[in-house]
């Protein structure tokens, strides 16, 4: 069935390993990271992501939309530098597609990281924050729609330890001072208001942002280990004086890739 969104993640699944070949894990890079990839190991290819069935062109600024095979320290990872949305509009069944393709290529760890604001102080720009369980605040769910085809896991997927225990200790254990967070994942389109980042807290959010959350259902669901983690680019909206800016946020990420690039081989290690 050509609209069946499995179907094509497979599809891309199988065009991967064909062009970039066989992998451990997939790493989902956030906005303007495209550089960790070789700040991992040696690439040892990279296709442009909308050669593969399935992928979108990509669209916001900072996101190069390469997919990447990279040797780490041994381990073939497959790094997927840009994604899709829900505040491009892209349907759900496209913003996880690159996630299924990945996993249905034979990938048994998803690593998805992202930019986010940070609702505790102490985790000021420039902290990376172990993602520890999620609020999907989306208003969407990639298990919605048409029971998944045979074959497939049923729809109602367990969540409880969504995010691994196994590989946030690894993260942990070579990174002691490593926080931990919930992340709040929002429709985005635009940042929050101040009001929304005390409803935010009061929910029991660490951490804010526009992605990840149905990444990582769609992840588990097809029975991958997830693991996350978030670059915090600023204080959440009404925390500090400066106005948030979009550019700023691009640039911090920038500047904290380095770190970031450490924390994921630590943790590939551990696979
Ligand atoms: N809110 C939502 N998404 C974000 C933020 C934020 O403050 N910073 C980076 N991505």
């Amino acid at each position: 069935m050509a609209d069946d969104p499995y179907a094509r993640a497979a599809s891309a699944g199988a065009a991967i390993r064909e062009r970039l070949g066989e992998h451990r894990a997939v790493l989902v890079l956030g906005s303007g990271w495209a550089q960790v990839a070789e700040l991992l190991g040696a690439v040892r290819a990279a296709v442009p992501m909308h050669e593969f069935p399935g992928f979108p062109a990509p669209v916001v600024q900072g996101h190069s939309g390469m997919a990447h095979s990279v040797d780490v320290d041994g381990t073939p990872v497959l790094v997927l530098a840009g994604r899709s949305h829900l505040y491009e509009e892209h349907p759900v069944a496209t913003v996880v597609h690159g996630v299924r393709a990945a996993v249905l290529a034979g990938c048994g760890v998803v690593m998805l990281t992202n930019a986010a604001g940070s609702l505790v102080p102490q985790n000021g720009p420039g902290t990376p924050v172990l993602i520890r369980d999620q609020l999907n605040l989306t208003g969407a769910n990639p298990m919605t729609g048409a029971e998944p085809p045979a074959g497939y896991p049923g729809r109602f997927s367990d969540l409880t330890d969504l995010y691994s225990p196994r590989l946030r200790a690894a993260a942990r254990a070579a990174f002691p001072d490593l926080p931990e967070g919930v992340y709040a994942g929002m429709l985005g389109g635009s940042y929050e208001t101040p009001a929304e980042i005390a409803m935010l807290r009061t929910l029991g959010a660490d951490l804010v942002g526009m992605s990840t959350v149905l990444e990582a259902i769609a992840a588990r669901h097809l029975g991958a280990e997830v693991f996350g983690v978030s670059l915090v680019t600023n204080l959440a909206a009404g925390m500090s004086a400066s106005a948030l800016d979009h550019h700023e946020v691009l640039e911090t990420g920038k500047a904290s890739v380095g770190r970031l690039a450490e924390l994921l081989r630590a943790v590939t290690a551990a696979m």
